[in-house]
């Protein structure tokens, strides 16, 4: 009899690839870990598993994001891809590859798939209008576009639905539309766009065969599938182009198009594995042709439509393996309350490991709560505390402080394990769940597998209890009944954490070490300690959860972490106290004035200084001096607009006279969040203005 039962199976497991405009929060790190204990688990069961990820890097907010920045797209996505790896390691993820959507394999894969989708007959063209920014010179995606809400008048409502009175319309519905870019009214342009043609009678037979097949998504997943296949509009076509600019791949044969995101994304998970198979020296055309490869996505319920329907479409007809399964988990909310970025509702990964905190805790909780359906998770405080410290601490780890300690001090280390046959009744119990667990862990119902493994935990705590090896261990008479029960508890122990080992994979390899044996494998649950095997020393094994770490958790940090420091906007962190009050004459002393940077230079001999040549309409130029050298280039600067103070008495410096000062924004600490943001006016602005 042996629980690994099943021959191996080669799988490519992918978990969504996160959009690099942004360090991860709590919710990226719950989908890693629910894809993590399914890979580990598989892993154990001795299947090959390739679990591979990926920064998804392309699109027009992250172009628009760069521009801002003061940085090509390509290092704005380098320097966040460049802070995953803090995260990944923290939380024990175990990635095989972490690549990038920009990478060649991505250019090259969404070329080659869209060429067979054309040679299939399966792309059309069609001139569209939009809305398209004369100012920008660039078309708008709706989140760019503000006006005013055509049911309810409210203002700067979005292009697609009135947070007011919650109306639905299309952007072109707007009144007085505007672009959040540049402020400028959006005029109506024509473009020629391309489109993958789901609507074709084939597209539509495969994609009810792949998504209704009974045995395939969850019952919820399923249900929204047939909704979209069957409801009365039926499949439309999917615009796959964007016209330049765009930050993205270019399309063959169609000068100045690209690929919308949302077609080069998914098709990153190939081109991550393709990278890794390179690195590592595997066969990745091999692989994906071998009809025994399974493939499954592990997604969030917001994009359930892109993979039911997109993907294995896009798979199926450029001849491409199609995924075995997608695996739909809910989101996670804070006591209740939908994340938030803003202060005390959101748990900043970062934070929860800087403070201390045990990511393993988070892996048990967070397994401890999901199931195999698309339900929500709540992270609630108490909850987390108590679920560590009772379950975690006080029913399993317990065990081995309980038993090791005895076998170290009275014999020297060694087991007493003649009598464990496998028919010990005890010891049988806790074996005979490993199918039942593991069946579980393999449908993702992980907190019932947990359950289950915290029932057999409660049995061996009785067991302890009935037997007392702390009364027992007093009389040396009993020196043989001591080493057998706690012998029996280690072995208890050891199963125990082959169990939780796809949850709790660094205390299994600390397990593994204490009790001296080799990384525990699915199939080691009737492998049991040998008879006269000698264990180490016992030591701790995990620490309780202190209440006031999850205060601080929640507190917003005193100095900013990595995150707020990244470029997306996060408003978190202390500000520098507000200055006494003034009079508006106090202020109006001050002449603020636009000025146009008509020069930038470095300064020979600084490396703090930039030289500007300012004209704030004056005519004459004025020569300021600047310290942003450390946030600028000159080139960045030359031909923009900015904002100086202009009647500043003129200051000799060392390196020559500077008539004025250029304004620009920092943080209270600068050493904690470096940075240094000079201002710039909305267009329309004109050198010389006064700020008023
Ligand atoms: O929703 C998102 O965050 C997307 N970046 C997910 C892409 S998943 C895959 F298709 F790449
Ligand atoms: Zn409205």
């Amino acid at each position: 009899m042996t629980a690994a039962s099943s021959a191996p199976r080669q799988l490519f497991v992918t978990t969504a690839l996160p959009y690099a405009n942004g360090p991860f929060h709590i919710g990226h790190i719950m989908e890693y870990i629910q894809a993590d204990i399914w890979v580990r688990f598989m892993r154990l069961r001795g299947h090959e598993v390739h679990f591979v990820c990926a920064d998804d890097a392309h699109g027009a907010p992250i172009m628009i994001a760069a521009e801002k920045a003061g940085v090509t797209p390509q290092d704005f996505v380098a320097n966040i891809a460049s802070g995953r790896k803090a995260y990944l390691d923290g939380f024990h993820i175990s990635f095989d590859n972490w690549h990038s959507t920009d990478g060649p394999e991505n250019h090259f894969l969404s070329q080659e798939i869209y060429r067979r989708l054309r040679a299939k007959g399966l792309i059309a063209t069609r001139t569209i209008d939009q809305f398209y920014d004369p100012v920008k010179n660039m078309f708008l995606p709706d989140r760019y576009i503000k006006g005013e809400c055509p049911k309810c008048g409210a203002q700067d409502q979005y292009g697609d639905a009135c947070e007011v009175c919650s109306a639905v319309y299309a952007p072109t519905e707007l009144k007085k539309p505007y672009s959040t870019l540049t402020g400028a009214t959006p005029v109506m342009k024509s473009s020629e766009h391309y489109f993958f043609k789901l609507s074709d009678p084939q597209c539509v037979e495969f994609l009810r065969a792949w998504a209704l097949d009974a045995e395939r998504l969850q019952p919820e997943v399923a249900n929204k599938a047939r909704e979209w296949l069957e409801g009365d509009s039926g499949l439309g076509d999917w615009d796959i182009s964007r016209d330049a600019p765009y930050f993205g791949i270019e399309i063959p044969d169609a000068p100045g198009k690209y690929f919308y995101v949302w077609l080069d994304a998914p098709i990153g998970y190939l081109a991550s594995l393709k990278n890794y198979f390179a690195r590592t020296g595997r066969d990745f055309d091999a692989f994906l042709a071998d009809p025994s490869t399974e493939q499954y996505h592990f997604i969030g319920k917001d994009i359930t439509y892109f993979h039911t329907l997109f993907w294995p479409a896009m798979l199926k007809f450029a001849d491409f393996k199609v995924p075995n399964n997608v695996f739909v988990h809910g989101f996670i909310t804070v006591s209740g309350e939908k994340m938030s970025k803003s202060r005390g509702t959101g748990i900043s990964p970062l934070r929860y490991l800087d403070i201390g905190m045990n990511p393993e805790w988070l892996r048990y909780y967070i397994a401890a709560k999901l199931n195999a359906r698309v339900e929500d998770v709540d992270f609630n405080p108490d909850d987390f505390i108590a679920r560590v410290n009772s379950d975690l601490i006080g029913k399993y780890i317990n065990i081995a402080s309980r038993a090791a300690g005895f076998i170290t001090k009275k014999f020297d280390g060694k087991l007493s394990m003649a009598w464990a046959t496998q028919d010990d009744r005890f010891l049988s119990q806790l074996r005979g769940a490993a199918d039942d667990i593991a069946a579980l862990y393999e449908a993702r119902e992980y907190g019932k597998a947990l359950r289950s493994i915290m029932e057999l935990a409660d049995h061996v705590n009785a067991y302890v209890d009935a037997n007392k090896p702390w009364e027992l261990a007093k009389d040396p008479a009993n020196n043989a009944r001591t080493q057998e029960v706690c012998s029996r508890l280690l072995e208890a122990f050891r199963i125990l954490t082959l169990y939780l080992k796809p949850v709790l994979p660094t205390l299994a390899e600390q397990v593994e070490s204490l009790l001296n044996i080799a990384p525990l494998q699915w199939g080691d649950v009737y492998n049991a300690l040998p008879d006269q095997h000698i264990v180490q020393a016992y030591a701790h094994l995990m620490t309780r959860v202190e209440p006031k770490m999850l205060d601080d958790l929640f507190e917003p940090p005193a100095a900013p972490a990595e995150e707020n420091a990244a470029m997306a906007v996060d408003t978190v962190g202390a500000i520098e106290a507000i200055d006494a009050e003034i009079k508006i004459d106090d202020f109006m002393k001050i002449d603020l004035r636009i000025a146009h940077i008509v020069d930038c230079a470095h300064v020979e001999g600084s490396d703090k200084l930039l030289r500007l040549t300012l004209d704030v309409g004056e005519g004459r130029l004025r020569n300021v001096f600047s310290g942003i050298k450390s946030a600028y280039q000159p080139e960045q600067l030359k031909g923009k607009l900015t904002v100086m103070v202009a009647n500043l008495a003129p200051r000799k410096m060392k390196f020559g006279i500077s008539e004025g000062m250029v304004l620009a924004a920092s943080a209270k600490d600068e050493k904690a969040e470096p940075g240094l943001y000079i201002l710039e006016p909305w267009p329309g602005a004109k050198p010389g203005m006064r700020i008023r």
